[in-house]
């Protein structure tokens, strides 16, 4: 590592949009998906060099942050999330000193950094697992049932399907929550609390402003670890504490790591958060990881969970707000991410209502999640051939029928795996690399093709393509990031809701209204103010109001 890599570039000054005390209470977070970003050497994967080089298009849309996912060293059988070595960079996504360019380069864009960490698993390659005596400490291995110990310890199964357990060559077994190449840590050791606070230091020390903390409610598992005791876990996921998600256990340990965020604040002004990848059954249980002491934020699936219509939006929205509200920290809100189905293609397929979703997320109070590639309006891709696919679901959940293991319900599945809504329920079709620019793939993703085949008629949904066109949803996303930042009534702050017809949603923010009309056709009302931004042509004749069907609109008021 060079001398330069121990001074880390100072985060922005100013708070994300210049309001409140702290940046991430309001910020617009986009987040990257490093393989599928940009690539910089022409292998056909993303790589921190692309994102560096693409980093001005996130400042002209109006981001404040960025979120990486990992680019650790890893053998790759999760998509980075099996890490083998958490201080150093995969030499498929570069160095460490790309990483250092990156914050800084990002830091003189006044954009923040967060990165991935995973806690709850590292990788089977990771030095600690490949030594036996290690492993039996730090990971959590058991003797199996059955005459023999032929059995798993207990009924537990992957996420990604089949039993959470691998037997050795040694006859014994081992917990794995996700793939068998991801075996979980032994939180119960001190040493791997010790290790994981000396990995956020090695990067809080790098510069970064952030972590956004994997399987956050994972760590933890019931003492025993006791059998569920029936077949039906995929459903159970989300709506239930389990043995092995949401223990009250994992709130020591990020009220152990909020201490040490802490410790990074300085005179400066730098404010380093955490946010949890955190599936509770309840928005209560959810806001438990952003007491005052513990995290500062917490994905809001919920949200993103909720269908296209204004009764289930509205309740989900007051669920939320009332949570975090009753432990003082901010709502996220999201609506797609590298787990599940694009929200264009999980509201019906519709980039109507794709559009009225985003605005309306956006006029929401709070801080808001962007997953690469909606500011384009990209869909799932739903024709990828078996040979091309890498997500270990695929392989684990079904490869014949396509049926995900979990979640193969028309929403998205509650344990972070995409679920089927018209799609085959696995993560590979959002990971399809970004179309910059040209008529062909690889649509300027770079010199080389790209690691999922990108569709043939992406060539209007470039970021050239778009910019620039008023009706374009990049000019959408662009327009109502530069609105949020300039009116002072969005972003964190009060909100309440206005009346408004059956299947319309109306709220206002200070200075601001917004109605969402998520019926399918035209719905009238009186003006309530003067169209700001609109996810569909509005029109204003005799103060009336024609909303079109799965539209959003901003009004000044
Ligand atoms: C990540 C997934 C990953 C899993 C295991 C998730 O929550 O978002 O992409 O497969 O954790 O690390």
């Amino acid at each position: 590592m060079t001398q330069e890599l121990t001074s880390p570039s100072p985060a922005p000054q100013a708070p994300g949009s210049g309001r409140g005390p702290g940046w991430w209470r309001d910020a617009v977070i986009y987040q990257v998906y490093v393989r599928s970003f940009a690539d910089s050497d022409g292998d056909g994967i993303g790589d921190l060099r692309g994102v560096r080089e693409r980093l001005p298009h996130l400042k002209d849309l109006g981001v404040d942050a960025v979120w990486l996912t990992p680019f650790y060293a890893s053998p790759q059988a999760d998509g980075g999330y099996d890490v083998a070595d958490y201080r150093a960079v995969d030499p498929l996504f570069g160095t460490l000193q790309d990483a250092d360019d990156l914050l800084r380069t990002a830091h003189d864009l006044g954009l923040r950094v967060i990165v991935d960490i995973v806690p709850n698993h590292t990788s089977d390659r990771h030095p600690w697992f490949t030594d036996p005596e290690l492993a039996r400490q730090r990971y959590l291995f058991r003797p199996g049932k059955g005459e023999n110990g032929e059995l798993p310890p207990n009924d537990w199964e992957s996420i990604f399907g089949g039993p959470a357990w691998t037997r050795t060559d040694r006859g014994d077994w081992y917990l794995h929550l996700f793939a068998p190449q991801q075996p979980d840590l032994n939180w119960e050791n001190p040493e791997v609390h010790a290790e994981f606070e000396a990995i956020l230091r090695f990067w809080l020390d790098l510069g970064v402003d952030g972590f956004r903390v994997d399987v956050a409610h994972g760590m933890i598992k019931a003492p025993g670890l006791p059998d569920i005791g029936h077949g039906a876990q995929a459903q159970l996921i989300g709506s239930q504490v389990l043995p092995f998600f949401d223990q009250d256990g994992v709130h020591a340990i990020h009220r152990a790591w909020r201490r040490l965020l802490d410790g990074y604040g300085d005179g400066s002004g730098r404010q380093v958060i955490g946010v949890a990848e955190a599936w509770a059954p309840t928005p209560e249980r959810l806001a438990l990881y952003v007491r005052p002491d513990e995290l500062h934020q917490a994905f809001n699936f919920q949200f993103l969970n909720a269908p296209w219509q204004a009764d289930a939006l509205r309740t989900v929205i007051e669920a939320s707000l009332a949570a975090t509200a009753s432990v003082g920290a901010p709502t996220t809100w999201v609506l797609s991410n590298h787990d599940v189905v694009r929200h264009t293609t999980r509201l019906g397929g519709s980039l109507a209502r794709a559009r009225a979703a985003s605005l309306l997320m956006l006029a929401l109070p709070g801080s808001a999640y962007l997953y690469q590639g909606e500011e384009l309006g990209l869909p799932e891709v739903t024709d990828l051939p078996d040979e091309v696919r890498q997500d270990p679901a695929f392989f684990r959940g079904g490869r014949a029928t396509g049926a995900a293991g979990p979640g193969t319900d028309t929403e998205a599945a509650p344990d972070g795996v995409a679920a089927a809504s018209g799609q085959d329920g696995f993560r590979d079709g959002c990971r399809v690399p970004l179309p910059w620019s040209g008529e062909a793939p690889p649509y300027g993703f770079g010199p080389g093709g790209s690691w999922l085949p990108q569709p043939a008629d992406w060539a209007p949904l470039t970021v050239a393509a778009q910019t620039g066109d008023p009706a374009s949803t990049l000019e959408l996303y662009r327009a109502a990031l530069e609105l949020r930042r300039r009116l002072p009534g969005l972003g964190d702050g009060p909100m309440s809701w206005a009346p408004a017809p059956d299947g319309v949603l109306a709220f206002t923010r200070p200075g601001v209204l917004c109605t969402v009309n998520t019926l399918g056709h035209d719905v009238e009302l009186p003006a309530p103010g003067t169209p700001l931004l609109s996810s569909a042509p509005v029109t204003v004749q005799d103060s009336a109001a024609r909303l079109p069907g799965d539209s959003c609109t901003w009004w000044a008021i």
